[in-house]
């Protein structure tokens, strides 16, 4: 039976078939590739989805997505795992700060950084500010990308709440943020939101040229194809439900990407395995720098 015929009205437990059909709608609907990720989380995200919202079947899910907009949008933020802060891990943002940047800086003039899987923006905010404080924002270029339009529009409108804010330096917060008053528009109905637990918390402007030294794309990691453009790429925190080979994959496209002598910066839980197959060696912990002869894989 083709994949098209398979009806998903009746089907609460995706076993390999009735899997292979939600990753043709989801592909479809949002124009993510679910045989990148590993099978059990994506099926543990989309059991989530379905109890949320106390819907019957996955056919119900679809016909809901296909109509609703702010369904979509839920959905793919939902899919997408999008959690960011700025200053994510502070003690691996200090390093950065003391002695990658310096390193990279001594080597480019015009840096080129990429936040790869920025989500809503937090991350290449922070190193905007970090490159401020070295005196060379105006001269460097931060592009960041994700394959959520709707965290790519949150990154442009660059307004945080109050808690995405917690491990900024009060210093930096009190130069780059304001609160936001005045009147409320269509985005945020109010300059505030109350959390589950009854707490409030206040919404916050980023210094406008911060932002304009920012510039956010809509794009999947799987598709970029950028050549020895970069003297940093973050990628953080975006490969945990990749499966093994797609994070070989991308791994060795953005070694692809990086110049010779560049950094790819990981989160906390990520390692690069075949690193030294792929011309990077350890720089500190969680920071990889490209050899200058790359041997390419994949
Ligand atoms: C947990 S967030 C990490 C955000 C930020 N890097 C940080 O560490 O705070 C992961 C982001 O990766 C993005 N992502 C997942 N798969 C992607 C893909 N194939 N292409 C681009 N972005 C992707 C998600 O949309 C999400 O916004």
């Amino acid at each position: 039976m083709k994949l098209d015929q398979v009806s998903l009205d009746q089907t609460r437990e995706l076993d390999d078939v009735a899997y292979k059909v939600m990753a043709k709608h989801v592909h479809e609907l949002t124009g993510m590739d679910l045989n990148q990720y590993k099978a059990n989380q994506v099926k543990r995200l989309l059991d989530s989805v379905l109890r949320r919202h106390e819907l019957d079947s996955y056919g119900t899910l679809i016909r809901h997505l296909r109509k609703d907009p702010a369904m979509l949008r839920d959905f793919k933020g939902r899919m997408s795992i999008n959690v960011s802060e700025f200053f994510r891990d502070p003690p691996r943002f200090d390093q950065l700060d003391r002695d990658i940047l310096p390193a990279i800086l001594k080597g480019s003039s015009k840096p080129v950084i990429w936040s790869a899987g920025s989500s809503i923006g937090c991350e290449a905010y922070t190193i905007a500010m970090l490159l401020d404080s070295h005196g060379v924002l105006g001269r460097s270029k931060v592009i960041a990308t994700d394959i959520d339009e709707e965290v790519v529009r949150r990154g442009r409108a660059a307004d945080y709440w109050e808690s995405e804010l917690r491990n900024v330096p009060r210093d930096m917060l009190e130069s780059y943020f304001d609160p936001v008053s005045g009147l409320p528009d269509e985005a945020y109905p109010l300059p505030w939101r109350r959390n589950p637990d009854g707490t409030r918390e206040t919404l916050y402007r980023l210094d406008p040229r911060l932002k304009r030294n920012v510039t956010f794309k809509i794009e999947d990691l799987f598709h970029s194809d950028y050549r020895a453009h970069f003297d940093l790429i973050v990628c953080r925190n975006v490969t945990i439900y990749f499966t093994e080979e797609a994070k070989r994959g991308l791994y060795a496209r953005l070694c692809r990407a990086l110049k010779p002598g560049g950094y790819i910066f990981v989160g906390g839980t990520e390692i690069i395995f075949n690193a030294d197959a792929l011309g990077l060696e350890n720089a500190a912990p969680f920071f990889y720098r490209l050899r200058s002869a790359t041997k390419e894989e994949e």
